[in-house]
C-alpha cells in the first residue's frame, strides 16, 4: 500500500490552477496589504519609507517605472499621485524609459514597480535613475528582493506567493500601495483635506470584503467565456482609469488564452481600430467613472451600430447601460478614483475561463516567464 501525494494539486488547495486560487486570494492580499499600513487613528503607516514632509517638499517630479502588469499598476499611481499629491507623474515601461535619456535629477522621485523585484530591465531603470541622484522607493512582493534592496525606501505588497504567471493578486496590490503612498504625501503636503483623506481611505479599508462580494458571482462570467472563447480579437475600451484596466484585461486575456487582444482609450476608437469591428467582435468597455459615463455610452453605440458584442463593467446601480451593452457586470459601489481594484476582477476571471475553455495551459503560457531577469 503506497500513498501517492501530488504536491502541486496540494498546493493548488482545491483549485484547479494556481491563476484562479490566487484570484481568490485578492481579499485576503488586499486585507494583509491594507491592515498593517493603517493605524486606529486612521494614520498611514509605512515603515520601511522614510520619505518626510521636507523630502517631500523638494520633489517635483515623480517618475513609476515597471514592466508588464506592474506598469499598468503604475498607470494607476500616476492618476493617484496627481490627483492626492499634486506632484506631476510620467510612468513609463523600464525597456524605453533607460533608453531615452530621461529627465531625472536629485528633486525626483522614482518609483520602481515589481512583482518579483528580480525584473532586468526595471533594475536598470533604477539603477540608472539613482546614478542620477533620484530618490528611489521600490513596490515590490519579495522580501529581499534585488529591486529592494537597491531602493532608498520599499513598499511591500502583502499579496503572498504569486505562483501563475498571469499576474492578479500582486497586480490589486500594487494599486493599493500606489493609492496608499499617494494618500500620504497628499497629506503631507497638504495637497487633500482631511475629509478627502478619510473618505478615501476608510473607503478602501471596505476592499476586502467588497472584492469578496464580487468574487461570489463568477457564474455569469463562466457562461460568457463558454460562448465567447472563440474569438478572433477581443478589443477592451475605457476612458481615464477605466482605459488603464481595459489594458491589464486585454494583458490578462492574450497572455493565457492566445486571443488577439487590444485595449484603447475609447475616444480613440474613430481613430483606426473601428474599422476591426465587426458582426459580433466581442468588446469589453469599462464604464465605471460618473464623469465619463455618458461619453462612453456613446463609445458603446458607435461598437454596437458595427455589430460588436458589448460586455460592459459599471458600478452598481448604473443599469442605464443595459439598453446598450449586450451584458452588464457589476461592482459594488465605490469612489470613482479606487474603482481599478474592483473592476479588474471580472476581466481576470473572464480571461481565466476563457482560456480554461480553450484547453490552454494557464498558469504556464507559451513563451512567458513569471520573471525576466534578462534584458
Ligand atoms: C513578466 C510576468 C508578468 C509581470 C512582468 C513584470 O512578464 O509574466 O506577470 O507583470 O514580468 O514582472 P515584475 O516581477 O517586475 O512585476
Amino acid at each position: 500500500f503506497e500513498v501517492t501525494w501530488d504536491v502541486e494539486a496540494a498546493e493548488k488547495g482545491g483549485y484547479q490552477h494556481f491563476m484562479i486560487k490566487e484570484i481568490y486570494e485578492q481579499p485576503k492580499a488586499l486585507k494583509e496589504t491594507i491592515s498593517p499600513r493603517v493605524n486606529n487613528k486612521n494614520e498611514i503607516v509605512l515603515d520601511d519609507i522614510k520619505l518626510t514632509k521636507e523630502d517631500l517638499e523638494k520633489i517635483n517630479k515623480v517618475v513609476i517605472v515597471a514592466c508588464g502588469t506592474a506598469y499598468h499598476a503604475g498607470l494607476v499611481g500616476r492618476y493617484a499621485i496627481e490627483k492626492f499629491a499634486k506632484i506631476p507623474v510620467e510612468t513609463d515601461v523600464a525597456s524605453e524609459f533607460r533608453y531615452r535619456d530621461p529627465f531625472v535629477d536629485d528633486r525626483t522621485l522614482f518609483i520602481a514597480v515589481s512583482q518579483s523585484g528580480e525584473t532586468a530591465d526595471t533594475l536598470a531603470a533604477l539603477r540608472e535613475a539613482k546614478e542620477k541622484g533620484a530618490r528611489v522607493l521600490a513596490v515590490t512582493n519579495v522580501v529581499g528582493s534585488r529591486i529592494s534592496r537597491e531602493a532608498d525606501d520599499v513598499f511591500y505588497t502583502w499579496a503572498g506567493p504569486e505562483i501563475a504567471v498571469a499576474s492578479t493578486k500582486a497586480y490589486t496590490t500594487q494599486l493599493v500601495a500606489m493609492y496608499l503612498i499617494a494618500l500620504d504625501m497628499g497629506l503631507k503636503k497638504g495637497t487633500i483635506t482631511k475629509g478627502k483623506y478619510d473618505a478615501v481611505l476608510n473607503e478602501l479599508k471596505t476592499f476586502p470584503e467588497k472584492a469578496e462580494k464580487l468574487l461570489q458571482d463568477k457564474q455569469l462570467l463562466q457562461e460568457l467565456a463558454d460562448k465567447q472563447f472563440n474569438n478572433q480579437n477581443v478589443f477592451y475600451i475605457g476612458r481615464g482609469i477605466d482605459d488603464h484596466v481595459g489594458r491589464e484585461g486585454s494583458l490578462k486575456l492574450k497572455e493565457i488564452s492566445y486571443i488577439h487582444s487590444e485595449a484603447i482609450a475609447a475616444g480613440e476608437l474613430k481613430h483606426g481600430t473601428i474599422a476591426l469591428i465587426e458582426e459580433g467582435t466581442l468588446v469589453v468597455a469599462l464604464a465605471t467613472q460618473d464623469h465619463l459615463y455618458d461619453k462612453m455610452l456613446s463609445n458603446i453605440k458607435e461598437v454596437k451600430a458595427r455589430g460588436a458584442y458589448v460586455v460592459a463593467v459599471a458600478k452598481e446601480g448604473n443599469t442605464e447601460i443595459e439598453k446598450s451593452a449586450d451584458i452588464a457586470i457589476y461592482i459594488p459601489n465605490t469612489l470613482d478614483e479606487l474603482t481599478p481594484v474592483l473592476s479588474v476582477i471580472p476581466l481576470q476571471i473572464l480571461a481565466y475561463y476563457i482560456a480554461v475553455a480553450r484547453g490552454c495551459d494557464v498558469d504556464k503560457p507559451k513563451n512567458l516567464a513569471k520573471s525576466v531577469t534578462v534584458e
